[in-house]
């Protein structure tokens, strides 16, 4: 077994970083993933060696052989997750040993080398502070992270890589999708995300790839989002493209598929069922039959549906559809809105408004220095 002390990741800085005009343009509204800052983060492994090289270097496109690995047989993993900048200007991760712990569960599933939680963090904390600029300060905004494990090696040989990369990208982002009352979501009929043994609970390509031929259904009748129901039965709801399920009972109580192994153990999920049992409502996980997902629905037993995960946070659902299906959720009963209950406290604590009792945020930047004052400049 190789053992490595992790190294600091060296700084190679961008000779030509946006400017500041630049940036501000850049992030006055970015759509989701499709603005980058001006740093990425990357380490590459080999064989024998283990990790070496870790960087800070010029975000640039990357020199990757034809024949590179990933991309013929999808042999990669990958994270999503948030820096947040609190009022004082400091910047914080949330939960980032978890999406840590996630990308090592995927990695051993696509035979490749994991990364420690090490060097993780330090890759994490080295691409922020390059460019923390790019952290926004505004409500609801965050610098999105995209931890990615590729493998490099040019070779046609369907067996795990001897070259392979690490590298982070950070974006500023918004909402991911936003559908004021509510998201229409497109019951697959015909498609299936995952089987059991299969890669359904790795956060890797290939599972994102075979949902974009539904996803487009979904759009084409109106959807913004597309539910898969299990491959074994045809039976049980599942989980949307690239983000978890949760029903809201008319008592308050909360029902969600449970992890079978072929579902993505979301870190939102797990965070939003932990706030949810903190403040004493009863969480059930297991197996939902999409019938019994509508009846409840119909019937008023489950008054709230909604989506989770790092990208959506929490996305109220308003309405399920299918060939064969066409149903309204009611939405907040008595008591008002238990999305928008918990999407206030779990961002509240990301944004450091809220207690953070569960010790789950890590600060990576301090406040900056306060400001000199007036009288301190005329000194
Ligand atoms: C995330 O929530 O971080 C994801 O990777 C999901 C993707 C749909 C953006």
């Amino acid at each position: 077994m190789e053992t490595q002390t992790p190294t600091p990741f060296t700084v190679i800085p961008n000779r030509r970083p946006a400017t500041d005009e630049e940036r501000w343009i850049a992030m006055e509204d970015p759509v989701f993933g499709k603005v980058f800052t001006d740093h990425m983060a990357r380490a590459t492994w080999r064989d024998g060696h283990g990790w070496a090289d870790r960087r800070i270097v010029p975000l640039a496109p990357l020199p990757l052989h034809p024949g590179a690995a990933v991309l013929h047989y999808a042999q990669q993993a990958f994270e999503g997750l948030k820096a947040y900048r609190h009022e004082d200007g400091s910047v914080w991760l949330f939960r980032p040993e978890a999406n840590a712990a996630r990308l090592a569960a995927s990695c051993r599933r696509m035979a490749l080398p994991e990364v420690s939680e090490e060097d993780f963090l330090a890759a994490l904390e080295a691409l922020i502070a390059a460019d923390h600029a790019w952290v926004p300060g505004t409500p609801g905004s965050s610098l999105y992270l995209r931890p990615l494990v590729i493998a490099t090696e040019a070779s046609l040989l369907v067996q795990p890589a001897a070259e392979v990369d690490f590298i982070v990208t950070a974006s500023p982002v918004g909402a991911y999708m936003a559908a004021p009352g509510g998201v229409s979501i497109w019951v697959s009929r015909g498609y299936h995300r995952a089987n059991a043994g299969g890669t359904g609970d790795t956060k890797t390509a290939g599972n994102y790839a075979a949902s974009m031929l539904p996803q487009a259904e979904a759009k084409a009748h109106g959807c913004q989002q597309v539910l898969f129901l299990d491959a074994r039965e045809d039976t049980y709801v599942e989980e949307l493209g690239g983000m978890n399920l949760v029903a809201v009972r008319a008592d308050g109580s909360i029902l969600t598929p449970r992890l079978t192994g072929t579902i993505l153990p979301g870190v939102t999920r797990d965070s939003i069922l932990t706030l949810l049992r903190d403040e004493g409502r009863a969480v059930e996980e297991r197996d939902i039959a999409l019938t019994e997902l509508v009846e409840g629905i119909e019937s008023g037993e489950i008054l709230e549906l909604f989506a989770c995960g790092t990208a959506a946070v929490v996305t109220p659902i308003a309405r399920l559809v299918s060939d064969d299906l066409d149903v309204t959720v009611r939405g907040a009963g008595e008591g008002g809105s238990v999305a928008d209950a918990v999407l206030a406290r779990l961002t509240d604590l990301q944004y450091g408004r809220g207690e953070d009792a569960h010790g789950w945020m890590r600060r990576v930047l301090d406040a900056p220095p306060a400001e000199e004052t007036a009288e301190g400049d005329a000194e």
